[in-house]
């Protein structure tokens, strides 16, 4: 047997023994995103051929399975659920050993995030002009009834109460809907904020009340085609006849039908895409009236004051309301999906 002394060859022979005492671990968070099974597979088993544990053809295909369940599982509980992948080398053999678990977040756990972390305004500091020059068209002011869905700050709901309106606004997070009460307090403004999900069949509005319900940058929360469905249910339920709601979604030009893929990356960015096809399906039978559709920046720009148009004011919704939250085009290549009112009317 030969003895090796060449001391380059027995040095890194030594680093290489060496090997088993390293302890690598780590965490590894995606969204869950079904569609993107392939992606991930492929991301994870990078990261572990760069920690040196190349997997072979049957842990890949063992890695899939897990994934594929867990993505699955946390994309249909939430919009807001993450995947969570955490490693280690098992102590005996140094061979990688993982565990896969589903973190499930929620629209008002996304917001209070934003309040922790945040500078107010959270939302643009201008009331949206397309709101009050609706509101404006629906007579006195002390005899209107409005309903806002996701008021947020309160950015509409209290500009609306200023004017003399009657607001009821159904807010999920909690922290905003103390905010605009307070407000509303303060200045004796005829604002009634709640807490719920607009979604739960246990929320509840008078029947054939409301003169407007108006939901600006909610749609784009939705998971699914049945929950717009139940939206447009519930708001044609609470509207008087002739009344109109009025809300945004980020409506794809009329020769781009997003893919699985897109749709699923869509609602985990809080981007969720309706085409106009999809929007009349989801009014199907109702007395509830597709009546139009516009540019929201256009019609905000010529409307707002110059001010509202500022990179500050604007902050993240210049980019968000033409799709920048779920395509990243280089300079020059707009999305083909953009911000849009769109005004209902029931019948
Ligand atoms: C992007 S923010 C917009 C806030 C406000 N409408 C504005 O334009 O300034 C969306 C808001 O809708 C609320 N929201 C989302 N889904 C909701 C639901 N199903 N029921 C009630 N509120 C909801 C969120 O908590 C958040 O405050």
């Amino acid at each position: 047997m030969e003895r090796i002394t060449d001391p380059k060859v027995l040095r890194q022979a030594a680093i290489d023994r060496h090997q088993h005492r390293f302890y690598y671990s780590g965490r590894l968070v995606v969204p869950c995103v079904p569609s993107l099974l392939e992606e991930y597979v492929e991301q994870f088993h990078q990261v572990f051929i760069s920690l040196g544990k190349k997997f072979a053809p049957p842990e890949i295909e063992n890695l899939k399975n897990i994934l594929s369940n867990s993505l699955q599982e946390g994309y249909a509980a939430s919009t807001h659920a993450n995947l969570v992948l955490e490693y280690q080398p098992e102590s005996a053999s140094g061979a990688l050993v993982y565990k896969v678990s589903t973190v499930i977040g929620s629209v008002a756990g996304q917001y209070q995030g934003w309040i922790q972390e945040r500078e107010p305004p959270l939302f643009r500091p201008f009331p949206d002009a397309k709101a009050i020059d609706m509101a404006a068209k629906l007579g006195d002011p002390a005899q209107v009834r409005i309903l806002e869905i996701g008021p947020g700050m309160g950015r509409n709901t209290l500009a609306l109460g200023r004017i003399g309106y009657q607001i009821d606004a159904l807010e999920v997070t909690e922290e905003f809907v103390q905010h605009i009460q307070q407000e509303a307090t303060q200045e004796g403004l005829n604002i009634n904020a709640r807490q719920g999900d607009f979604l739960d069949p246990l929320v509840r509005f008078p029947l054939q009340t409301y003169d407007m319900v108006f939901a600006s940058e909610v749609i784009s929360h939705l998971h699914n085609q049945d929950q717009l469905r139940l939206m447009m249910v519930k708001v044609a339920d609470y509207l008087r006849p002739g009344g109109i709601f009025l809300f945004n979604t980020l409506l794809p030009v009329e020769d781009y039908v997003p893919d699985e893929t897109v749709r699923q990356l869509s609602v985990v960015h809080c981007c969720s895409l309706f085409t106009k096809p999809e929007i009349l399906t989801s009014l199907e039978a109702l007395p509830l009236w597709y009546i139009m559709e516009e540019s929201q920046l256009e019609y905000e720009k010529a409307r707002q004051p110059p001010e509202a148009s500022l990179p500050e004011n604007l902050g993240w919704f210049g980019l968000w309301s033409q799709g920048g939250g779920l395509f990243s085009l280089p300079p020059g290549q707009n999305p083909p999906i953009e911000l849009s009112w769109i005004i209902c009317q029931r019948t």
